[in-house]
């Protein structure tokens, strides 16, 4: 979430030998219309980023496909996040359009359920009309540049952005007043809480979702990427398939590129290494198999509960639609061991979290365009998105759709049954 980027990079460094010279191609046409669009879509705003990207577009536009190395050296800023058409995880063009469809059956719930045979000790839950009462809203603009000013605690309440609705849940949404000027009102929040080592569990009806979204429920520690930031629930526009990523200081990578190794039922967007600074921030991500876990498909479902687990083993993170939600889950005694298995895993064997990750806060946000939906604007073929947001809004640009097509964003909300943040007793 913190800092999305440059595919270019992140192709070279896991193209690299290439193997197969027309993906690189490929790669190499649509990585520079998207550098082109981020280009001016950046050049607008700052002229420290238009450099940066001036730079990286000089780069693309001079790189002849047959000699991809030569774009080797271009870092890019606020390119999209690696598209999961563009970048297979081994080395061949997968079709654009490919929610795989092979959603591993959570397992039978666990009938006898009890606290005493769980490992981890449940710390907090935020719920119902307490929910806000421990996370810190954090305010200003947003650092991956979308097109929103996160606001106080008071005036989300007064706009209506946040609220404890009937049934209980908390609900966070973005303004959707027409038209405005420069960014729409959005909400950013953050547990007062932190923690080393934890398992969350998040259960949610709604996430925001629409053309020009991009919210995301992750944590991050400090001083990024030295802390670590863990991705959990993710995506943007009209994308109905969830992705967890890491972003860490050099050191940290996924042991393996093949799911079956790691033991997931999702696949990797891109490489296995998840230092910031070898992958032009872009991280380690792992999308999921499927096809309601995000998006319009997860909130016409009903949702459901992702759990992520950071011990010594790695990070693990767990997806179960609404009708199958372990019952261990909601007897609050949770049993990682019986839940089949997870979406995304980070083993421990390359990636220690305890020298990777520290003093962790869970976080809440919708941003609008930004550097990874508003990058994407004109793409196609990602799951859940058969048309770009270009041809499904009719709008060229990205912000011209976010400040002057208000009611278009009565999904951008995020409605939240509880989070609950557990401790495993050492
Ligand atoms: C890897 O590429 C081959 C084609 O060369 C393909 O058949 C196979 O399914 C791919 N494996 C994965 C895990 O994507
Ligand atoms: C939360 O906000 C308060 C003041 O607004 C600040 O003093 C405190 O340090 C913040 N806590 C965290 C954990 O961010
Ligand atoms: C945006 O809102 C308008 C007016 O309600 C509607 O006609 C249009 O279909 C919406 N577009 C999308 C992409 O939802």
């Amino acid at each position: 979430m913190y800092v999305h980027v440059p595919l270019i990079l992140f192709l070279l460094a896991n193209a690299a030998p290439p193997t197969d010279a027309s993906l690189i191609a490929r790669g190499s046409e649509s990585l520079a219309r998207a550098a082109t669009r981020a280009h001016r879509h950046i050049f607008k705003r700052g002229a420290g980023l238009a450099r940066d990207i001036r730079l990286s577009v000089r780069g693309i536009l001079a790189n002849d496909a047959q000699q991809p190395a030569a774009i080797g050296s271009a870092r890019v800023y606020c390119v999209n996040q690696p598209s999961p058409g563009l970048l297979p995880n081994n080395g061949t063009a997968t079709s654009p359009a490919n929610p795989v469809g092979t959603a591993t059956s959570p397992p039978s719930p666990s009938a006898s359920a009890s606290s005493s045979s769980s490992p981890w000790k449940l710390l907090q839950t935020y719920q119902g009309t307490s929910f806000f009462d421990d996370w810190n809203f954090t305010t200003g603009a947003d650092l991956t540049h979308g097109f929103v000013t996160y606001v106080d605690e008071n005036t989300a309440k007064s706009a209506s952005l946040i609220d404890v609705n009937s049934a209980g849940n908390a609900v966070m949404r973005v303004e959707t007043t027409p038209q405005v000027a420069g960014t729409r009102q959005s909400v950013r929040v953050q547990t007062v809480r932190t923690y080393t080592g934890a398992l969350i569990v998040m259960d949610s009806v709604h996430i925001p979702t629409g053309c020009g979204t991009w919210p995301a429920f992750w944590s991050d520690g400090p001083n990024w990427p030295a802390g670590g930031e863990i991705d959990i629930v993710e995506g943007v526009n009209d994308y109905t398939n969830n992705q967890a990523t890491l972003h860490t200081n050099p050191g940290c990578s996924m042991s393996s590129s093949s799911p079956s190794t790691l033991g997931i039922s999702g696949t990797l967007v891109g490489g296995t290494d998840c230092a910031a600074a070898d992958t032009g921030n872009a991280g380690c991500g792992i999308r999921a198999s499927q096809t309601n876990s995000f998006g319009a498909a997860f909130n016409n479902n009903g949702g459901g509960v992702y759990i992520m687990k950071w011990d010594n083993t790695g990070i693990t993170v767990w997806f179960f639609p609404r009708n199958s939600i372990p019952a261990d889950i909601t007897a609050n005694a949770p049993q990682p061991s019986t839940w089949g298995t997870p979406m995304a895993n980070f083993p421990a064997s390359s990636c220690n979290p305890s020298n990777f990750f520290s003093d962790h806060q869970a976080i809440f946000d919708i941003t609008l365009c930004g550097d990874w939906a508003g990058a994407v604007w004109g793409t196609a073929g990602v799951p859940g998105q058969d048309q770009s947001c270009a041809q499904i809004t009719g709008v060229a640009q990205c912000q011209d759709y976010v400040l002057n097509h208000g009611a278009n964003f009565t999904e951008a909300y995020w409605e939240v049954k509880y989070v609950q943040i557990y401790d495993q007793p050492s």
